[in-house]
């Protein structure tokens, strides 16, 4: 036998053997103008869409046709108290209790929501601190909220990127930059998976040494839910985000999600920008001018949920219930460290992957940098794409290939290092 027959036995096992491989008849899977399918690895981007989903956005459309303003209390799913269909399931995804967690805006929102009530900085404690190749949107939020309190983000800002010539942060590096900050320390911003390298942050140990600097520790879980067993309750986190589009399933620009430790339930004294729905459940139809916050998470909203938005997120919520995150973790595991393998094997020198290689320090996603340079790298992207490969390309010189292990397969992971084979080699040939 062949090495690459070996390959092909190995992934057709593998799928022979899977427990959750029924899941990906539960979902569209996209296909190209010819009709052919393609191998969808973008969920860390942008999930695909439950089959159950089109079905649930209807019958709120058809309850809301029948029953107009009534369907708030006789729709299937009343829409008074709709969110809190998503709260249990949010919770168990998310490792917290149910009053830690509240499916509201989106993820950017949510982040300015909390850092409003959790990043109260003083003359002498200020500083936020994020990773250098933080998300776009969290840098802006951040740097907008220093400026706000009359900051200068040059001086407020830390920003802490991997060793010289590394790609990734080293725990202890981060450690001992929240020591090295110190009592100027007010806020650390961290992600649970960095967006760009795939790397899984330990949660317990930064939110520890940022509480012993008398700092808040808040995250950005956008490529963590859904993708990670998350333990965000015990980990002592203070404040955490994310959102729902990418390994949750729930559509672009779904509504997303955000968590509150129970110790700040009745944080009352915290400033916080207010709305009806984060009032008391009991009086706010009452309408009376004066705000008294719902203890836990929920004190946060703002406004009332956008339904037809949060329809699909009760049908990725009920397949993750059925799926289970164990069995989910563990495919996760044994089908990316498939497609890793066979990368290192078939494209060594080729192609590198910078995500950890402890799968307890990554999710499902690898990041891969292609020899020779930017240009090649862009074609061999170009190249996956119309050998009909989804994946994406990232600045400055990574394409990010996400197995998910709800609708992807060993066959695809294998078809897709056949494919990547090709690309390289053509990319190489040309000037
Ligand atoms: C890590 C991370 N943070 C924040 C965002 C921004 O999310 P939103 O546009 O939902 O606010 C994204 C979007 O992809 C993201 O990947």
């Amino acid at each position: 036998m062949t090495a690459d027959s070996a390959d092909r036995r190995r992934a057709d096992e593998r799928d022979y053997g899977d427990p959750l491989r029924g899941f990906r008849s539960e979902f569209h899977l996209p296909v190209d103008d010819d009709g052919r399918p393609l191998i969808y690895f973008a969920g860390h981007s942008l999930g695909l869409q439950p089959r159950a989903a089109a079905g649930l956005i209807g019958e709120e459309l058809d309850d809301w046709g029948r029953h107009g303003v009534l369907g708030h209390h006789t729709a299937r799913r009343p829409w008074i108290r709709y969110h809190e269909e998503l709260t249990a399931h949010t919770a168990e995804l998310a490792g917290a209790g149910a009053h830690e967690v509240v499916n509201m805006n989106s993820l950017t929102v949510n982040l300015h929501l909390l850092m409003v009530s959790f990043y109260r900085p003083t003359a002498s404690r200020f500083r936020v601190l994020i990773e250098r190749g933080a998300f776009p949107s969290d840098r802006y939020a951040v740097e907008s909220q220093v400026r706000f309190h009359g900051f200068d983000p040059a001086t407020a800002l830390i920003e802490l990127g991997p060793r010289e010539g590394e790609d990734l942060l080293r725990a202890e590096d981060i450690e001992r930059a929240i020591e090295r900050a110190g009592e100027t320390l007010a806020l650390v911003l961290f992600p649970g998976v960095q967006y760009l390298t795939g790397q899984a942050f330990d949660l317990a140990p930064i939110v520890a040494a940022a509480h012993r600097m008398g700092a808040v520790a808040g995250f950005d879980l956008a490529h963590a839910i859904g993708n990670l067993e998350l333990g965000l309750h015990a980990s002592g986190a203070d404040f955490a985000v994310w959102c729902s589009y990418k390994y949750l399933n729930s559509g672009p620009g779904a509504l997303a999600g955000a968590f509150v430790h129970e110790r700040h339930a009745n944080a009352f004294e915290l400033p916080r920008f207010s709305g009806w729905w984060g009032h008391d459940k009991a009086t706010r139809f009452l309408m009376g001018p004066d705000f008294r916050p719902i203890p836990g998470a929920e004190g946060w909203q703002v406004s009332n949920p956008p339904i037809l938005s949060a329809a699909p997120l009760i049908a990725s919520l009920d397949i993750f219930r059925r799926a289970g995150l164990s069995r989910l973790r563990e495919k996760s595991i044994a089908l990316t460290g498939f497609l890793a393998d066979l990368v290192d094997r078939r494209l060594a020198g080729r192609v590198a992957i910078i995500t950890p290689r402890d799968p307890a320090a990554r999710g499902n996603q690898l990041s891969l940098r292609i020899a020779g340079g930017v240009a090649v790298g862009r074609r061999v992207f170009a190249q996956l794409e119309a050998g009909g490969a989804i994946t994406d390309w990232r600045e400055p010189d990574l394409i990010r290939v996400g197995p998910t292990p709800l609708y992807n397969t060993f066959d695809e992971a294998l078809r897709f290092v056949e494919l990547l084979e090709r690309a390289t080699a053509q990319a190489a040939r040309r000037p």
